[in-house]
């Protein structure tokens, strides 16, 4: 399966593109979440990650993603592919979650590419690795940057070999990931969108369940109880 901003909306995680309110609301998250923005202005970057990471650490899982965790249990084989970087299925208890987009709350060394701790002294002000002093920078993919090998991998192996793939709270607008569904379909699986609205997914798809991840969700799980 694969979640979305969809799935944290329900535990007060605006969507990546509803987020910009307050003094953030005259930027766009495109002008921001990019290499060329962090080597241009490190310090509006890292202010503005900082912001996102305390929406993140005030937010709570929601019955959603508690029931993704029952769903797993009941289960033969079961892969949560998300595309948010918010850790909330892990919170939840979800396990061998595969990060998509990375991770907002880990820290990346910009210099060697590996998470790294970060050196009690800084000489920029912003956080420097503890092992090199290059700054370190959020552990997310930026646009027009590549998803993580293991990742990308992951996710393309168990789309092309499933029963049934879940698209849960994604626009299905951002590739690679919303071709994970199409790959889903084209091996054979049956796929179920959970969402508010209607996406480009929702055509193909053979079932759509409308309304919040947050209620559907643990009504789909009790299902499997009848
Ligand atoms: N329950 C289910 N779906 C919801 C809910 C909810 N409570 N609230 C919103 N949605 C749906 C919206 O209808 C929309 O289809 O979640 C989707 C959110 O879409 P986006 O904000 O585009 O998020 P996402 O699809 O995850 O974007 C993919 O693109 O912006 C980049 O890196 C960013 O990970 C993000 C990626």
């Amino acid at each position: 399966m694969l979640t979305g901003a969809g799935m944290s909306a329900d535990s007060g995680v605006p969507t990546f593109r509803d987020a910009q309110t307050g003094l953030w609301a005259r930027f766009r998250p495109e002008d921001l979440a990019t290499p060329d923005a962090f080597e241009r202005d490190p310090e509006r970057v890292w202010a503005w990650y900082e912001w996102r990471r305390e929406l993140v650490r005030n937010a709570e899982p929601h019955a959603g993603h508690r029931a993704l965790v029952e769903l797993a249990g009941r289960v033969s084989q079961f892969t949560l592919v998300t595309q948010n970087v918010d850790g909330l299925h892990q919170r939840a208890g979800s396990v061998g979650v595969v990060e998509y987009h990375g991770n907002i709350l880990r820290d990346r060394c910009a210099g060697e590419g590996i998470c790294r701790e970060r050196s009690p002294h800084s000489t920029s002000g912003l956080p420097e690795c503890s092992a090199c002093g290059a700054l370190l920078r959020p552990d997310v993919v930026w646009f027009g940057e590549a998803i993580p090998r293991h990742a990308l991998q992951q996710a393309d192996a168990v789309a092309a070999d499933c029963d049934c793939f879940l698209s849960i709270g994604t626009a299905a607008l951002v590739y690679p990931a919303a071709g994970l569904a199409e790959r889903a379909l084209r091996s054979g699986a049956k796929v179920i969108e959970v969402n508010i609205e209607p996406t480009d997914l929702s055509p193909l798809a053979d079932v759509v369940l409308t309304g919040p991840a947050g209620v559907v969700l643990p009504g789909l799980v009790q299902l499997l109880d009848r």
